[in-house]
């Protein structure tokens, strides 16, 4: 069993988790950092060292208390597009929102645009503790889409088994906020196998959790 104390302190000095799913499912290994700790440089490791869609993930009370839909379900209200919405071999809904700038950001790509678009993210997403009306306000003042962000919304273990719910429970289990920055692990023209993540993992120090050890760690 992983120490949980251990995983707070690598996510709070700004190092990474990775996490795999479960077998059945995307069979993915996602690197993850939390959304408090990020710098340009954690950009720059997920887009060298993972190399898959660099995404902010979040709770579901935060995107409700900030007005953000599914992505889904915008498609669902225009007719014309409403035929798009078809689920992935896996059969998960998907767990895309909006996807965001930061207005100070020049195009939005580089390391430290997406850096600064994720941490203010992140600010925004704590603010909603203290000051919700603040925290909305904020977030629509400061940021536009489409951007080069794409959040992605928590529905809870309860509901789906996605890194994106798997990561945020984490964060919550580990006593942090609900923020996450995450990447798919690539290898050679397709997704990192489990083992090969495995000793990716053991090489650099990094924790390795697998879904079923999130889902213990939660409901022992
Ligand atoms: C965004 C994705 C990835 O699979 C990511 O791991 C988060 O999604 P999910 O919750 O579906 O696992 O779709 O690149
Ligand atoms: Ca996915
Ligand atoms: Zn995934």
């Amino acid at each position: 069993m992983f120490v949980l104390q251990e995983i707070r302190k690598d996510l709070e000095s700004g190092l990474p988790v990775l996490l795999y799913d479960f077998d059945g499912r995307e069979e993915e290994v996602d690197m993850v950092f939390y959304g408090g700790s990020v710098t340009w440089k954690t950009v720059q490791t997920l887009r060298k060292e993972a190399g898959g869609l660099i995404c902010y993930a979040t709770g579901k009370r935060e995107a409700e208390l900030l007005g953000l839909p599914f992505q889904t379900e915008i498609m669902r209200s225009i007719p014309s597009l409403s035929r798009l919405v078809k689920r992935p071999v896996y059969g998960d809904e998907p767990a895309f929102s909006l996807w965001v700038n930061h207005r100070k950001t020049r195009t939005g790509i580089s390391d430290e645009d997406r850096a600064l678009t994720i941490s203010s993210l992140h600010r925004v997403v704590e603010t909603l503790k203290s000051d919700v009306e603040e925290a909305r306000e904020t977030f629509y003042q400061d940021f536009y889409t489409p951007g080069h962000v794409p959040i992605l919304v928590s529905r809870g273990l309860e509901k789906r088994k996605g890194h994106t719910e798997m990561s945020v429970k984490l964060m919550e289990a580990v006593g942090l906020e609900k923020s996450v920055v995450l990447a798919e692990m690539l290898g050679d023209g397709r997704s990192m196998g489990k083992e090969e993540a495995k000793r990716f993992a053991k090489h650099n120090g990094f924790h390795f959790l697998e879904g079923i050890q999130v889902i213990k760690v939660i409901s022992p």
